[in-house]
């Protein structure tokens, strides 16, 4: 495991978690099996961030458009996401976690909608990291769903259109209370970003790994902290 420095952590890391289907392929087993031993990495890895002191991990675990999939691996998805919750719920407010949504999840099963906001209830009195599962997600729709918020507010006089910067447009976005995303981790070998966190990542360092997700374990994370701590950020400056 790399020695990595405690002291300088990045406060918001962001995970595009590919390569699932690659990982159940080269196993012969069904495209679910590799989602199911995914959300076993989710497990170490929310672990793991709340033990180093990360303050948001946010996972991108369905966007708007994972929808385009097949409908069982859709169902599938959805049935995985269920036994997270009801696995590590427990686990979550004993780590004191704050538990959310990014995305608009309105659009999922009612069923599942009532058990994340029964989640995202029962830990909002928590004090430690914040666990961003970002659910029918996508970076575009955010911006134009802030985009309309901020509309109605200048309607009903709420806000004026002369305050508008980019500390106020923050507080339109899904992470309004989380800083800036540090550090971006896509594992499963694509260096792209697909439409994740587009508005937050401006100035955040990437790391792209070709390790699949079902195969991310904590010394991998630790391999990208350490990457990211020996890259000189100046935000523009020189
Ligand atoms: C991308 O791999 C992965 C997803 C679309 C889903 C991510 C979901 C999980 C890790 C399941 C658990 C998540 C939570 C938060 C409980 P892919 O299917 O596109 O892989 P491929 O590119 O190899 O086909």
């Amino acid at each position: 495991m790399k020695d990595i420095d405690f002291e300088n952590i990045p406060r918001h890391i962001g995970i595009i978690m590919d390569g699932n289907g690659r990982w159940a392929k080269n196993r012969f087993l069904p495209r679910i099996a590799g989602h199911k031993e995914g959300m076993n990495r989710v497990v170490d890895i929310v672990e793991e961030c709340c033990k180093i002191g990360i303050k948001t991990l946010t996972l991108y675990a369905f966007s708007t458009e994972n929808w385009k999939r097949p409908e069982e691996e859709v169902k599938g998805l959805m049935n995985i996401l269920v036994i997270y919750i009801n696995s590590q719920l427990k686990r979550i407010l004993e780590n004191n976690i704050i538990f959310r949504v990014v995305g608009d999840y309105s659009k999922l099963p009612s069923s599942i909608v009532k058990l994340l906001d029964d989640s995202i209830e029962k830990s909002k009195d928590n004090t430690g990291m914040v666990l961003n599962i970002a659910l029918n997600y996508g970076g575009r729709a955010e911006i134009i769903s802030s985009i309309k918020k901020l509309y109605e507010d200048i309607s009903d006089g709420k806000f004026s259109v002369d305050d508008l910067n980019e500390e106020t447009f923050k507080n339109y976005l899904y992470t309004k209370e989380n800083s800036d995303v540090d550090l971006i981790i896509r594992t499963g070998n694509e260096k792209r970003i697909s439409n994740f966190l587009i508005y937050q990542l401006a100035y955040s360092e990437f790391y792209f790994t070709d390790i699949l997700w079902p195969e991310f374990y904590a010394e991998d994370l630790y391999d990208a902290i350490y990457d990211f701590q020996n890259r000189n950020r100046r935000f523009g400056g020189i």
